[in-house]
């Protein structure tokens, strides 16, 4: 981060939603060198965040967070009209959550637009940084109805887990807009991280934003296919993903088998990709195939563990003790929106098994959403405690501190003969037949 040079010309700006885009944004723009205000709706959060507590892991994020509340450039307000209030530009940073007909829901975006159009300062500039189809520029100029404010399109490209060093770091910054000055105006905001910025109109930043995500998630179906198919011709995927990532063309980025892919975003942006093009008149069934690849590659992870204690498809699970190391979509991140392993321990739950999981970002007596997602699964405060007395164990997050497992030690309290199912291909899988145990892992021979 030393790299950054503070901003010669700092802003006052507004940050509505102190989630993780939301924060991490607020945060990073202090970081430049610029004032903040950042807004949430939830009072717990806000009073959480003003006392330097970050309710989300996320790295790099919490010394930032507490050195720009003691430099006085970041504050955190209860309410979207803090934001708004003396502030030249207004970040919006809230949900964009899947709708019932699979687009996205801007019933957050518009009530966010409603509570700041009353204070918005004349000339103010208001950026829209949620995941947003085509068209939300305008909706969100609709709801203000200020002609003395621009609005453009600002989408975000972080990662959960990296999402400090991807702000900081960007590959480019896409802004939409069809006001010059007004793009112009926030590339200034973001010049200290000389980063390239590209300045569209609002509908093609809009659908940068959905056509990356799609390419992306169309790149680990793709090799989440290929991983099926190797299994079935007695292919190694790491000699493939090898073998075709060394082409530069292609490259071996997000070509990771899998669980199949989760998280806030790519399952609900893959369906609303799906949805903007229908409502425009094209039917985008190569992206409807990604999305089908990914539901079978989540549940050929569940064939999987049935495979391994020998109860085929349909079959009830009663007395089997299943143990799972992960909950989270990935590794870095507590999130467990759409979380690959919460579908499966969902499903073996279901199928009556006894499901005992450890995540390191999962407390034993989760409260919440999260109890409320794991409801039927034992939660135990170490890998060993999970494994122990399974016939199956699953690592179904790559936290990398279960590649350093002891598989004797693992060996020792699982039901001898268990089969491990790796479905990250975490594990070496020599190292753990030598520890006496079964190896099954994502299109491994
Ligand atoms: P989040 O749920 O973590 O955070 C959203 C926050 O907004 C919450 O704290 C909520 O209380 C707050 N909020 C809701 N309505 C509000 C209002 N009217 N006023 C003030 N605060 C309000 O969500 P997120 O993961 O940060 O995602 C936000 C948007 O960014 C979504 O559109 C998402 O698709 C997009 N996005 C997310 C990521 C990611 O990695 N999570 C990356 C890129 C883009
Ligand atoms: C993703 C994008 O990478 C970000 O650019 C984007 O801003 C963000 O969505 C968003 O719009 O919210 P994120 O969901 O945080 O970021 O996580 P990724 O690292 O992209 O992983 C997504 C899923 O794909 C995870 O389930 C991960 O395990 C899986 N994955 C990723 C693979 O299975 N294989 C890979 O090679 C890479």
């Amino acid at each position: 981060m030393s790299d950054i040079v503070p901003t010669p010309t700092p802003s006052r700006l507004g940050v509505v939603g102190a989630g993780y885009v939301g924060l991490t944004t607020g945060a990073c723009l202090a970081h430049l060198g610029h004032e903040v205000v950042c807004a949430d709706v939830d009072a717990d959060r806000v009073e959480q965040l003003r006392r330097g507590q970050i309710p989300i892991v996320e790295e790099g994020l919490s010394e930032i967070v507490v050195a720009e509340l003691a430099s006085g450039r970041l504050s955190f307000e209860l309410g979207a009209e803090a934001a708004a209030t003396d502030t030249d530009v207004v970040f919006l940073c809230v949900p964009t959550p899947q709708g019932a007909d699979g687009g996205a829901d801007l019933r957050y975006i518009e009530a966010a637009a409603t509570q700041i159009a009353p204070v918005l300062k004349p000339g103010a500039l208001v950026v829209n940084k949620s995941t947003v189809p085509v068209g939300s520029t305008k909706v969100v100029e609709d709801v203000l109805q200020r002609n003395d404010v621009a609005v453009v399109s600002n989408p975000e490209f972080l990662r959960e887990g990296t999402a400090v060093h991807d702000f900081l770091h960007p590959d480019r910054v896409v802004i939409g807009s069809d006001d010059r000055a007004a793009g112009e105006r926030l590339a200034d905001v973001y010049a200290p991280l000389q980063a390239p910025i590209l300045i569209t109109d609002p509908a093609s930043a809009e659908t940068i934003k959905y056509a990356a995500n799609g390419f992306l998630a169309m790149k680990i179906s793709f090799v989440n296919a290929i991983s099926a198919m190797c299994e079935a011709v007695g292919a190694s995927v790491d000699d493939v993903v090898e073998g075709i990532g060394s082409d530069a063309r292609i490259g071996r980025s997000f070509l990771r088998p899998g669980p199949g892919w989760g998280g806030s975003c790519f399952p609900k942006d893959s369906k609303a990709l799906v949805k903007i093009a229908a409502d425009y008149g094209y039917d985008f069934t190569m992206m409807k195939g990604v999305i089908d690849v990914n539901e079978e590659q989540k549940r050929r992870m569940v064939a999987k563990v049935r495979e391994a204690v020998g109860v085929g498809p349909g079959l009830r699970l009663t007395g089997t003790k299943v143990g799972v190391l992960g909950l989270t979509f990935k590794a870095g991140t507590d999130d467990l929106r759409d979380s690959p392993s919460v579908t499966m321990v969902q499903s073996l739950v279901a199928a009556g098994a006894t499901v005992r999981a450890f995540d390191p970002t999962v407390e034993v007596a989760p409260t919440g959403p999260k109890a409320q997602l794991l409801a039927g699964v034992e939660l135990c405060a170490d890998p060993l405690s999970a494994a122990t007395g399974a016939a199956v164990l699953v690592i179904a997050t790559e936290w990398p501190e279960f590649a350093k497992l002891d598989l004797d030690a693992l060996a020792g309290v699982l039901v001898p003969g268990s089969a491990v199912v790796d479905t990250r291909n975490l594990l070496d899988p020599a190292a753990v037949r030598a520890a006496g145990l079964r190896y099954d892992g994502v299109g491994r021979r």
